[in-house]
């Protein structure tokens, strides 16, 4: 594999690091401290704030990201645009548009908020979605949405992204690969059993940015062709372990069987966590809260891993435990559409609304035949050690109608099978009601689905 030194394109201009430079180190870290472009904030280092927010282009498209989770070598041949790179000898109209309305005041926030909204231009969406990973703490969100209705895209365009060739990173005591298949990203980790795997980075950059550990060995999978892109065919999507959630919301909005996953999809994380944050390492974490893993339970979905097919099920073995072999890869997600006719449905339960981690969530797939609930799968997050299906529920609600007494009934049989924890996000008896009370919407949804199915919706 070729040593090299990390390269990519910063406002327009290429840059080459310096032999040496650790690859682990976080962009934001790199901008603020070696460029000197100072614009983009630490506010947490975390991927919570936003103020770290930085646009990677590619043609087209803007992708906002969060610089203090992303590594330099993830970096390496891509174009990078920070808050500097936006203002050609004047304020950039975006960032006018948020002077003009008020929707600055201390302006810590300002840079983020501007990188978020300029890649917003571009993509489209709902506003408030797209400013779901900002924080502002004294100007107020109206203001800022007010200016964000006068932005319009300044047309600029980037190249498109050049063909990815496997490359490796060293620096003192550590070595980087950015692998471009599965065979070579199999064959390193059986030579390096210590290496980190790192995909997306959102769960793992927590550890460079706010850990500041500094791994010996780590092979980045975001550029792993297998690992890449979605397939439709008939009998569902095939999604690629390190395809960012941004590609599968797409997907599912534009798939009328997945479409109703869609505003649970678009409130995992914010757009900056989804345009890196991978369902593969959703699998990876195996946390008991981790958004994608009900539906990948309640529709049955496969694991295909460099070495095996196995039912998402079987990969999810305990708290934070996966049955992955010590060299074994997940390289893609096989997602069954729902039978024609069935009720879908997703729900998370949040103590925020915006880009905040499920304290309760559920999904569940009901199967109807002559009027009453032929299947039925339901699983929940956040209510034992692993995601994991309602079986008892599920039994209760097969073979009848469903009826909001049905459906109370086999809501009360939660408690049965579930032994929830108390902890600050939710009591053990507040998230066996809450689940009992999403249990009795899917009466709701099925009864009036002309009600919306949120008080509150992000628009799909
Ligand atoms: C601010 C913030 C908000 C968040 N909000 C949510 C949320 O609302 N819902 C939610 O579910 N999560 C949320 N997360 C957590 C995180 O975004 C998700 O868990 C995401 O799916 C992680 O994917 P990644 O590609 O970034 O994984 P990484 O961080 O790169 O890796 C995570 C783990 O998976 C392993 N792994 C990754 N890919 C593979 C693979 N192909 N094969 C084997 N192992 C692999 C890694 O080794 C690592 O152990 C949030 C995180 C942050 C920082
Ligand atoms: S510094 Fe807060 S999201 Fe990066
Ligand atoms: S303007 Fe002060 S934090 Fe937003």
């Amino acid at each position: 594999m070729q040593e090299t030194r990390i390269a990519f394109t910063l406002n327009g201009q290429p840059r080459l690091l310096p032999a040496g430079t650790s690859p682990t180190r976080t962009l934001l870290d790199w901008l603020r401290e070696e460029a000197r472009l100072t614009g983009t904030k630490e506010g947490c280092a975390e991927g919570d704030c936003g103020a770290c927010t930085v646009v990677l282009e590619e043609g087209s498209r803007r992708r906002p990201i969060n610089a203090c989770l992303a590594t330099l070598g993830q970096m390496h041949g891509l174009c990078i645009r920070t808050v500097e790179g936006l203002n050609a000898g004047r304020p950039h109209p975006v960032a006018e548009a948020l002077a003009a309305a008020d929707g600055t005041q201390c302006g810590f926030c300002t840079p983020g908020i501007v990188m978020a909204a300029w890649a917003w231009t571009r993509e489209g969406g709902d506003p408030h979605e797209a400013l779901a990973g900002n924080l502002c703490r004294c100007t107020g969100y109206r203001p800022i949405l007010a200016a964000m209705s006068a932005m319009r895209d300044d047309g600029a365009t980037a190249p498109p992204a050049a063909p990815h060739q496997s490359s490796r990173f060293t620096a003192a005591g550590q070595v980087f690969y950015l692998p471009a298949s599965l065979a070579e990203a199999v064959a390193l980790k059986r030579a390096h059993p210590e290496a980190w795997l790192l995909a997306g980075g959102t769960d793992l950059g927590l550890r460079f940015s706010e850990g500041r550990e500094v791994p010996g060995c780590v092979i980045a999978l975001s550029r792993v062709a297998e690992l890449r892109g979605i397939a439709r065919d008939a009998a569902g999507l095939r999604i690629g372990a390190a395809e960012p959630f941004e590609t599968l919301l797409a997907a599912c909005r534009t798939d009328p069987d997945f479409a109703p996953l869609a505003p649970y999809l678009a409130r995992l994380g914010s757009r900056q966590i989804r345009a890196m944050g991978s369902l593969g390492g959703n699998l990876g974490t195996a946390s008991p809260i981790g958004d994608a893993l009900p539906i990948l339970l309640a529709l049955d979905a496969e694991v295909e891993t460099s070495a095996r097919r196995l039912p998402v099920a079987e990969l999810l073995i305990d708290y934070r435990r996966t049955a992955l072999g010590p060299d074994e890869i997940i390289a893609a997600i096989r997602l069954p559409r729902p039978a024609p006719g069935a009720l879908l449905a997703a729900e998370k339960l949040s103590r925020r609304y915006d880009q905040d981690i499920s304290a309760v969530s559920m999904v569940a797939c009901l199967d109807f035949a002559e009027g009453v609930v032929a299947r039925a799968r339901i699983a929940f997050g956040g209510m034992a050690a692993t995601a994991r299906r309602a079986r008892r529920v599920e039994a209760a609600l097969t073979g009848r109608p469903l009826t909001r007494e049905a459906a109370r009934t086999a809501a009360a049989l939660l408690s049965e099978e579930f032994t929830p924890l108390t902890d600050w996000r939710g009591s053990a008896s507040w998230r066996l009601a809450a689940a009992g009370g999403l249990i009795e919407r899917l009466w709701l949804r099925h009864a009036h689905p002309e009600l919306p199915a949120e008080v509150m919706e992000v628009s799909a």
